[in-house]
């Protein structure tokens, strides 16, 4: 299992190149499904989320190649429906497979992610948006199994704009005898991706980029190609360290994605500037304080909360940081204590009292956005820190350690 090793409290200085993001590439990929015919991507990233759906892909039948960045799938032979719990417990993107394959096939049997009961979370949305679509949803053996001839359109409204059941719902409706409104839809970047890439395949969405997308059932999909966004994860990421250590150059990247997150930096003290696609950012004498709360899109980003919390560490005063979207993920908190940070955590809250500096230490990565604040902690901390289980840093990061090492951080990566 690797690890990685990085000696703190060194300035970065330099320019990043921002990868395609993540979370728009996954149900993308999926999207493919639902065309009799080879679709290629363009500036997919190289991770371990993206090669556990191209297995799960090739699982169901496609056929994939991937060179220089570009996924090309074939989906002529999608012949077999079957999520399996080995690959779903590992990436609970895979559930989106599901709207595919059933518009496709007309049958889907999928892995519950997680081996959760069927409970009100985690997929409920997703599961109440078929059964109006009109499948036959039943669960066996911890798989969902879901059927029907043809879906019907139907009026949608989801309790929470949930990113997942959107896209997985969108995926199924495209195809759908009549008309689908989609209520309280997400509008994440990912999400408003999705749907273009859809209607480029022939689907007819509108609403596009609004919380009501409506869906005109169309008879099938075409092949077609896309180049994935910059991820703005990954982007922010990079910013919370830029304006700790110093000064960064973020390149291909999209701005417009980052408003709130660029905003809160600002009265952060740092200085950022803004180009067509780049971002600047520098940091202040100073970080200042500021209170976050995540929301759904065009709110704080929830996969960057951990990440803002690194920042705050060592602010000038403290901070209270709420997580509405998650309100249980803050598996980085006793980590990031560990490196001396002062946070004291209540229910969905977190209080942040700023430290002049964090000491390095021996940590444990637990999920992939948690494993990023750890990198940010461990840059910031004097002395050394090692971050085990980096795995799921692998799962979302295209080779973090090698780009922060450009910007003049000491890190490294070895093997246990
Ligand atoms: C996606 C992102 C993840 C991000 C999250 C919120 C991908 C692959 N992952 O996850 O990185 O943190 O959006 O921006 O794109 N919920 C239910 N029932 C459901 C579905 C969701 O209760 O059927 C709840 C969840 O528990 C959570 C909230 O809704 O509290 C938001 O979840 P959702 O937007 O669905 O997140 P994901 O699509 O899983």
């Amino acid at each position: 299992m690797d690890k990685i090793i990085i000696v703190g409290n060194q300035p970065l200085k330099g320019s990043v190149a921002i990868s395609g993001a993540k979370n728009a590439v996954l149900p993308i990929m999926t999207a493919a499904l639902l065309a009799d015919g080879v679709s290629h991507i363009h500036k997919v990233p190289d991770l371990r989320d993206t090669r556990t759906m191209v297995r799960l892909l090739e699982m169901v039948g496609a056929k994939t190649t991937y060179k220089n960045g570009t996924l090309s799938i074939d989906a002529r032979g999608v012949d077999t429906p079957v999520a399996p719990y080995e690959l779903v417990k590992t990436m609970r993107a895979s559930f989106y497979v599901l709207g595919p394959l059933l518009s496709r096939l007309g049958v889907a049997k999928v892995s519950l992610p997680g081996g959760c009961a069927w409970g009100p979370r985690p997929v409920d949305f997703h599961l109440k948006g078929f059964e109006k679509l009109g499948a036959e949803i039943t669960l066996e053996s911890g798989y969902i199994q879901a059927k029907s001839k043809r879906l019907k359109g139907n009026n949608i409204r989801f309790d929470f704009p949930s990113v997942g059941a959107t896209g997985n719902i969108l995926m199924a409706a495209v195809t759908a005898k009549g008309t689908t409104v989609i209520e309280n839809a997400a509008r994440e970047p990912e999400i408003v991706q999705l749907a273009r890439y859809l209607n480029k395949m022939g689907a007819n969405i509108s609403g596009i980029e609004t919380d009501v997308l409506t869906i005109e059932g169309v008879e099938g999909l075409s092949p077609a190609d896309i180049t994935v966004i910059p991820d703005r994860i990954e982007a922010g990421t990079f910013l919370m360290a830029g304006a700790a250590l110093g000064e960064v150059t973020l390149t291909d990247v999209e701005p417009s994605h980052l408003d709130i997150v660029l905003d809160k930096l600002d009265e952060a003290g740092a200085t950022v500037s803004v180009g067509q696609s780049t971002i600047t950012i520098k940091h202040g004498d100073v970080i200042k304080p500021v209170d976050m709360t995540t929301g759904v899109y065009p709110g704080f980003p929830t996969d960057l909360q951990a990440q803002w919390i690194s920042l705050m560490t060592i602010a000038d005063g403290s901070t209270v940081v709420t997580d509405t979207v998650y309100k249980d993920r803050f598996s980085h908190i006793p980590e990031l204590t560990r490196l001396g940070a002062n946070l004291q955590l209540e229910n969905n809250t977190v209080f942040v009292r700023g430290q002049k500096f964090l000491i390095g230490a021996p940590v444990m990565s637990t999920d992939i956005r948690a494993s990023a604040s750890l990198v940010i902690g461990g840059l910031i901390a004097k002395g050394t820190t090692e971050i085990g289980r980096i795995y799921h840093l692998d799962r979302g990061y295209e080779r973090l350690e090698e780009k922060f090492k450009k910007l003049g951080a000491v890190i490294t990566r070895e093997s246990e």
